[in-house]
């Protein structure tokens, strides 16, 4: 793999505004008015007008088949009152958040603009939950997979089995997953689920593809997150506590699952993870707590692993000792993750982004990781196709 240690972007890019709607079942809101809540919020939250924005980057998986909606970031940019500057949509399935961020954060870096926003949005609740199964499918291999019947749940209770077969991981360790996710979306006021759930409700609850169960599954929910990104040195002008973008990564595997090396890692967070550990100069070590791309419990499970933070096989290991709580040594999903927080799948990414913002100025709440310096989101489209890593700081 190459050395990104030595490319270092022409600018450091700071966020200095942040917004986001509740997630939830939004019936009383369109997918516009979702994106100009967030958008409105990121703006005043950096206190500048929509004329001073001199890009809009949108993620939207597919607004063409969830509401007929396509040009996502045409409609946010005239809503939002940004025209005649440039927007563009960016789209890498449940991952096209962190990729509009990544587009924003290279266009500030490159001094190409001052003045960047971001965001993410997606209604998912308008149509039946078959035919959001089918639409999120789309983000599958369709020769391959979805035509197969191959859905979402049933890729990632393929890497739950192996992970268990492999490693000897049990039911109960994955199962702890959403109840520690569901107890953080508890003291999340914008969470989709902000009930307390026990380990006995997840093996309870419905059989979606065996071993997942309802409760270990993230919901179809409708939302909107937004960001406001300036070149570092001049973030003080806009904001009393910038956080900085240490690390902008990506990588990309397979579509399918079966030309995969290894179904219990997913290489494209390993390869995303390394560059933006050296990008960043820092190792997993150093991280204090991060937004993990819980779709399904079993990927932050093995996520802990790809990520560093757990050696290979010791995930299960990790949740049971209660290290990535609120008040352990690496608190997971603060937010609730997907599981509870929602999975509006093109906000997700932003909505990650937002959540790590929030604890690095320390404004997190009943969630405040105690001394948090350095945050890392997770955003992964499809079942690992695309990987988009970032670590943000509140040092420069
Ligand atoms: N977690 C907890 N509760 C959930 C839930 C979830 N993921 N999904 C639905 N519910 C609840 C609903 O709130 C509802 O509760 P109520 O009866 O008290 O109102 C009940 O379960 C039934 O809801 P419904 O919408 O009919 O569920 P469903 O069976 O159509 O959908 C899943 C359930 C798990 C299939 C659906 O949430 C899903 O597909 N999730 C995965 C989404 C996905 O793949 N995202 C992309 C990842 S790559």
């Amino acid at each position: 793999m190459m050395d990104f240690s030595k490319l270092k972007p022409a600018r450091d890019v700071a966020i200095v505004g942040i917004g986001s709607t509740e997630f939830g079942e939004h019936w009383n809101k369109s997918l516009r008015e979702l994106a100009g809540e967030a958008g409105s919020k990121a703006l005043h939250d950096a206190k500048i007008d929509p004329e001073e924005i001199q890009l809009l980057v949108g993620g939207n998986m597919s607004g063409g088949m969830f509401v007929g909606q396509e040009h996502g970031a045409g409609l946010f940019a005239d809503y939002l009152g940004i025209n005649p500057k440039p927007s563009m949509r960016t789209e890498a399935a449940c991952a096209s958040g962190s990729v509009a961020a990544r587009v924003g954060f290279m266009a500030v870096a490159s001094g190409m603009y001052d003045v960047v926003a971001v965001g993410g949005a997606e209604k998912m609740t308008d149509v039946s939950g078959e035919t959001a199964t089918s639409v999120l499918a789309g983000a599958m291999d369709q020769e391959n997979e979805a035509f197969h019947g191959l859905t979402f749940p049933g890729v990632y209770a393929f890497l739950a089995n192996r992970h268990m077969h492999e490693y000897g991981t049990t039911r109960e360790q994955i199962a702890m997953i959403p109840v520690k996710n569901h107890k953080n979306g508890s003291l999340n006021p914008i969470a989709h689920f902000k009930n307390k759930i026990t380990v006995a409700d997840v093996l309870g609850s419905a059989l979606v593809s065996d071993p997942l169960r309802l409760l270990d599954c993230s919901p179809i929910s409708d939302g909107a997150a937004s960001i406001i990104m300036v070149p570092a040195e001049k973030a003080k002008d806009y904001s009393d506590n910038p956080i900085y973008i240490r690390a902008s990564a990506q990588a990309s595997d397979s579509l399918t699952v079966h030309d995969r090396r290894d179904i219990t890692t997913l290489d494209a967070t390993v390869w995303a993870a390394k560059e933006a550990y050296q990008r960043s100069g820092l190792t997993p070590k150093d991280i204090n707590f991060a937004e993990v791309h819980d779709c399904f419990s079993i990927n932050e499970l093995i996520a802990y692993e790809d990520l560093g933070f757990a050696k290979k096989g010791e995930g299960g290991k990790l949740i049971e000792s209660g290290d990535v709580e609120i008040g352990g040594r690496i608190p997971i999903n603060t937010s609730g993750g997907l599981k509870a927080k929602g999975h509006p799948v093109g906000a997700t990414g932003i909505a990650q982004l937002y959540e790590l913002v929030e604890q690095l100025r320390g404004e997190a709440g009943k969630r405040q990781v105690d001394n948090a310096r350095y945050g890392l989101a997770h955003n992964v489209g499809g079942s690992g196709a695309t990987v988009v890593v970032h670590i943000l700081s509140n040092e420069r």
